[in-house]
Parts: C-alpha cells; structure tokens; sequence
C-alpha cells in the first residue's frame, strides 16, 4: 500500500516538473520567437486591403491576440523606437582582368572598417538644427569578382569604340557614348533579376592605356558655345551604377573658386589609376573611398526637405510671361509633364493610390502689378572686376530669390484672381511660378539659378538673353549656360520641392555641421547641376522620392509613439495608468504596431516600397488606438484625481476602522481564551 502510493506520488511530481519546464519553455519562446501566424496573417491583410483602409487588430484570432498580450518581445520603450534600422544592400562587382582574386575581401574590409551605421539627414529640415532622423542606415556589402567573359566583351567592344572614335582638337580626351558600354552592363544586370539592392560595377578593363577617353552623355560635340561635359561614371535607370576607372581623368566643378570641384589631380579617387603607379592596397582604398561616396550620395542621400503623405500631388505652373506671342521653346510645360508622366506611368515616384496632377495658368506680365513690383524688389546687383586691357569694372543684376519668395508668399491671393486658379482643398499644391521677361539683359537667381526651389514653391526666371557663361568648368573649358532652357532646371527644383529629391552634388555632413557640395556624380543622368544636359531620372531620384516619403512618414509614427509613451511615463507608468483590460488591450495593440513598424522598415530594406506603405498605413490604426486608449485612462485618472482633491470627511472608513480598533482591542483582552480554545484543537 504505501509503496505504491509512493510511486504514484513520485510520478505526478515529476509531470508537474515535466509541466512547469514545457511552459516556462513555451513561455520563453514566445517571447524571443515571432509570433507564428503573425505574419501570414498580416500578409493576408495586405493582400485583401492593400491600402489598409480596415483596422487588422479587428479581425485578429483570439489565439494571435492572446500571443500578442503574452508575448513581451516589444516591451514599449523609447529605445526600441529609436533603434529601427534600414539595411542597404550592396553589390560591387569588380570588373577586369587586373584585379587579384584578394581584391574582394580587401575592398570588404576597407569599407566596413569605414561605414558605420549612421541616420538619415536633411539638408533644410522644418525644425532649425534637427538635421536628422530617428532612422538610421547600415551598408550590407556583397563583393565579388565578375566573370571574365563581361569584361572582354566590355574591352573589345571599348577598344573598337575608341578607334571609331574621331580625335578632336579641342579636347585631349576621345569621346565615347556611353551606351556602348551601358547596354552591356545592363545586360549583366539584367541577367542577375530578380535583384534586392544596388549593384556598383568598377570597372578596370586596362583597354587603350595610350588614348585617354572619357564618356558622352548626349548627341554631338562641343562647341565653341556648347560645352560637352565628358564623364567616367553613369546611373542606371534600374539600380545599378557603374563607374570606368580608367576612363579620363575628367574634371568639373566651380570655375574660379569654390567647393567641390573634381581635381585632375591622383588625390580623387575617381583618377585613382591616373598618376603615379598605387600599390594594390592604395588603389582598392581609394575605391572603397569611391564606393563610400557612392553609397552617401546616391544610396541613401539626405533628403531635402521632409515630404509628409499625400493623396493627392497638383503642380500649378504659372506662366508670367512679357511678350505677346508665347514662345515655347525651353519652356515647354508638356514636356516637363511627360518627364515626370513617363516615370509615374513606369510605377515610380509616386506611392499607393497617389495622384499628380499638372496645371498651367497664364498671367500677362503687363497686366500684373505685383509682378513688376516682385521684380523690381528682388533687383540686386553685383559688381565685379574683368581684366581686358585694364582691370574693368561690370555690374551685373540678379534677383534676389529669397525676397521674391517673399512677395509671391504674401500675395498668392492675387495671383490667384489674376490667374484664376481655384483653392485646392486637398493634397499637396506646389506652385511653380515662372516669370518670362520681356528684357534683354541677363537675369538669374542669386546671380547662377535658373531656377530656385522652396519648400512651398519654385521660381524660375528668363529673359530674352540665350545664354551666358557660367561660373563652372569642365575639362577645361567654360560651361554655359542656356538661360533660355527651363525644363532641365524646372525638373529638378519640382523633385525638391515636391519630393524631397536631394540634388546630386549636396550632402548633410553632421561633421561639418553644413551642406557639403561635391560634384563627383553630377555627370550622366542626374537633372540636377550645371555638367548634365540629361533630365531623365535614374534610379536615384526614383527611389528617393519614395523612399523620402515613407522616411519621413516612418519618422512621425516614431515621434507619436514616443509622446504615448512619455504620457503614460508623467502619469505613473503603464501599470498604474491602465486597468486590467486596457492594459491587456494597450500590450496587443504595442506589440502590433511595434510588428508592423519592423515589417515597414524590412520591406523598405528590400526596397519594396509598397509593402513598406501598407505596413506603416495599417500601423496607423494601432497607433491612433493607442492613444485613444491612453487618453481615456489619462481623463479618468485626472477625473479621479480631481475628486480626491478636496475629500469630504469619510465618515464610512472612519467608523470602519473604529469598529476594527475595538475589535482588535477586545480580541486582545480576551486573547487568552482565545487561543487556549484553539490550542485545544491541536
Ligand atoms: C580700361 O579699358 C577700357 C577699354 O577696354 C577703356 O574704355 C577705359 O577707359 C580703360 N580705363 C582705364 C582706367 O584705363
Ligand atoms: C550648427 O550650426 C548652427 C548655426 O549655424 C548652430 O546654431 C548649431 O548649434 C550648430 N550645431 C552644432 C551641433 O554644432
Ligand atoms: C523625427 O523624429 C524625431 C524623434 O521622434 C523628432 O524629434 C523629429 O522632429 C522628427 N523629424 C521630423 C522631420 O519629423
């Protein structure tokens, strides 16, 4: 009998073991594994409600929804809304016959030792000195050499193009269009579908040493009035780049003085062949200096400005114009329209159920009092010394953009019964001012613009002057400038203005505390800078005025959190603020929303920028629910609070604790007997 009993003793002690070990286990696996049917269930979602118009936490199962409240793997902090992180994947494929097959792993090294993690930044940011946000980036660096058979296909195909190649007189460098390397390269590209990331093609193909060439990025040659900016590197409309290391060695930049110009010299790294032979090592650190500047500057440039969602995008051009026949020419609105259509029809630029819209809107510069008066207040001029026979004194006028910014602000009223445009009631509307003038002298902004680009507008201004020469240069030679042609600079200010699109040679240094300029990637297919005549976009502009939005919407989530949890902090805590239920309710809905921002960020990391969308709309409704939840417990808490304020005398509690002293007294009196008749017992 009792034997047995021990057996069976023993034996539930050890299930109740074999229990409490499977649940603390299955308890701690909840808590560091993802919640399994989460994510099926949130891709689901997106599949059915891709705008995620519907709250998910709705049609959540009970069985997710009980995870969710156990799961404590989001504990809702500051910290871990400050710690998402984009991760950008990089391909650099070394292309030639002379690089080593260590090559790789030590252009690896060199540029993790030298990329660390670092937040996204704005260059002109709505809150002075906060030139950055909560989100940060991180390089995720792929390596490889490529296949021999791509890079004797790329040098025959150079060498025949060099050859063809007619030498001119006024340049030492052979012109080569670009497309006869870039199909090829695409073709690679093409070939490695479906890509997550960026590819950089260096290449080092060691083809006509003897010939310098460099690469052409429009039809003809220079002339006398044109100057061709010839280049080593160009950007995919897809995402790759790639970069000819021995091509040139180019240079472009400021004129006279100024920053950011591309030396001839060996010390830039994009004439890291050019010079003095470099040992293997010198030459591989410049390149992972080049593949840095890449990825700062292209990769994941600093915004502009921060862009806020919007369903609806309306671009009000308006056309102030001086002579009575319009002339279209460099001032063609359509076409400025189709560049931005062409994009939007290929899926980029814009975002969900996004829509851009173009309206063009005439005012007579004769008819328009405040017009000439915005001109003639923005008149400056500038004086300036040339040597001809003498050193001779030239004054030249310019507009002063920021104050004719100033007067359009202040008198969009006018314009608008002048041009008769409506008050749009919806959406994000970016007028586009542009002011055609009568006059024969030469007029710029700020004495080099075309045109300016603000946060709320864009002003552009011609005369009847066709050109001038500019204070840049490039091989050499004077760049000009074709202050007839608007669309190119128009392109590029809309991109600013309206997407945040940061031109290519601006970078936020937080060193520096300033806008860095660097012109290294303004060749090719940017539309922005004085060296491209190109105002097509490349991948660059395309997924940074997604991505731009997203950020910035990313951004205000993270600061919404934030101020939910510093609420529930000033009252105590979440414990003390929610109630059982609410509390419950306020852990599901943390964990969700903290899911969702995770998944928006991964899918931002795969540059899947739909996705990333979706998770950040649907994140949306947990986010408000949140706050509604905690401002409800915050009113009652303060309601409660306002009761106990001045309490009435609590007569109850007081003649409570009354009866319990002389109940406590009487028991104590009486303690003896008490106890003796409990002691029976025993
Ligand atoms: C400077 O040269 C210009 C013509 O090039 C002449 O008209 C002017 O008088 C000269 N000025 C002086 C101070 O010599
Ligand atoms: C950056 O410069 C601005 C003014 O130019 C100054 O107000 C700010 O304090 C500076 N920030 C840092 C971190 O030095
Ligand atoms: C980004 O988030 C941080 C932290 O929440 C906030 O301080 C900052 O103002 C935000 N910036 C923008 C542009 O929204």
């Amino acid at each position: 009998m009792l034997p047995s009993s021990a057996v069976f003793g023993g034996a539930s002690l050890l299930l109740l073991l074999l229990l409490l070990l499977t649940t603390t286990l299955s308890i701690t696996t909840t808590a560091s594994a993802p919640i399994i049917g989460l994510d099926s269930f949130l891709t689901q979602q997106a599949r059915l409600d891709p705008q995620a118009s519907s709250d998910s936490f709705l049609s959540l199962s009970s069985s997710l929804k009980k995870s969710l409240s156990l799961s404590h793997h989001h504990p809702p902090s500051i910290s871990s809304l400050l710690s998402l992180q984009l991760s950008v994947p990089v391909t650099v494929k070394l292309v030639g016959p002379d690089f080593p097959s260590s090559a790789p792993s030590i252009l690896h090294s060199f540029l993790s030792a030298s990329i660390s993690s670092d937040n996204f930044h704005i260059i002109a940011p709505f809150s002075p000195h906060l030139h950055h946000l909560s989100l940060t980036h991180s390089l995720h660096l792929d390596v490889s050499l490529s296949s021999s058979s791509l890079s004797s296909l790329l040098s025959d195909t150079l060498r025949s193009e060099v050859a063809k190649s007619p030498s001119s007189l006024r340049s030492p460098l052979l012109s080569v269009p670009y497309s006869s390397i870039d199909q090829i390269i695409r073709q690679d590209f093409e070939k490695e579908k479906p890509v997550q990331g960026f590819f950089i093609y260096l290449l080092n193909l060691g083809a006509s040493k003897s010939k310098p060439y460099a690469y052409s990025y429009g039809f003809g040659d220079s002339s006398p009035a044109f100057t061709k900016c010839l280049g080593s590197v160009w950007t995919g409309k897809d995402r790759y780049l790639w970069i000819d290391l021995a091509a040139g060695p180019v240079d472009y930049g400021p004129g006279l003085s100024g920053d950011g110009v591309l030396p001839r010299g060996e010390f830039h790294p994009l004439a890291a062949l050019h010079g003095r032979p470099k040992s293997q090592k010198a030459l591989l650190a410049d390149l992972a200096s080049l593949v840095w500047s890449a990825y700062q500057v292209l990769l994941v440039p600093s915004l502009r400005i921060p862009v806020p969602f919007e369903n609806s995008l309306i671009i009000q051009f308006i056309h102030i114009y001086g002579s009575d026949s319009k002339d279209i020419n460099g001032l063609d609105f359509k076409s400025i329209e189709r560049t931005f259509m062409d994009e939007v029809n290929d899926g980029a630029l814009l975002l969900g159920d996004q829509s851009l819209s173009f309206k063009t809107y005439d005012v007579r510069y004769s008819e328009c009092s405040i017009c000439s008066f915005a001109i003639s207040r923005a008149t400056t001029s500038y004086t300036s010394r040339y040597l001809f026979d003498n050193y001779t004194l030239i004054v030249n006028e310019y507009l002063d953009s920021k104050r004719l910014h100033q007067i359009l602000s202040e008198s969009t009223d006018e314009f608008r019964r002048l041009a008769g445009f409506p008050e749009e009631d919806f959406g994000r509307v970016l007028p586009v001012y542009v002011f055609d003038l009568d006059f024969n002298t030469i007029l710029l902004l700020d004495r080099y613009h075309q045109s300016v680009a603000f946060k709320d507008m864009v002003v552009a201004v011609r005369t009847k002057n066709t050109q001038t020469v500019s204070d840049y240069s490039c091989n050499g030679r004077h760049v000009f400038t074709q202050t007839r042609e608007l669309e190119r600079p128009l392109v590029g200010s809309i991109l600013q203005s309206m997407w945040g699109v940061s031109p290519t040679h601006l970078l936020w240094s937080p060193r520096h505390n300033s806008t860095l300029v660097d012109y290294t990637w303004s060749v090719g297919q940017t539309p922005f800078g004085p060296f491209s005549e190109i105002s097509s976009l490349s991948f660059v502009q395309k997924d940074a005025a997604r991505r731009n939005v997203l950020l910035t919407s990313l951004n205000y989530s993270i600061t919404s959190a934030i101020d939910v949890l510093e609420s529930i902090a000033s009252h105590g805590g979440d414990r003390k603020l929610l109630k059982q239920n609410r509390h419950t309710e306020f852990i599901q809905r943390w964990n969700l929303f903290k899911h969702k921002l995770d998944k928006a960020v991964s899918a931002l990391s795969h540059l899947d920028f739909e996705m990333a969308l979706c998770f950040l709309r649907s994140s949306d409704h947990d986010l408000y629910a949140i706050h509604s939840l905690i401002y409800q417990a915050s009113q009652e808490l303060e309601a409660s609070l306002v009761c106990f304020k001045d309490p009435p005398f609590p007569w109850t509690s007081a003649l409570m604790s009354a009866v319990v002293f002389f109940a406590v007294i009487f028991a104590y009196v009486k303690r003896d007997k008490l106890f003796r008749n409990k002691r029976k017992q025993f």
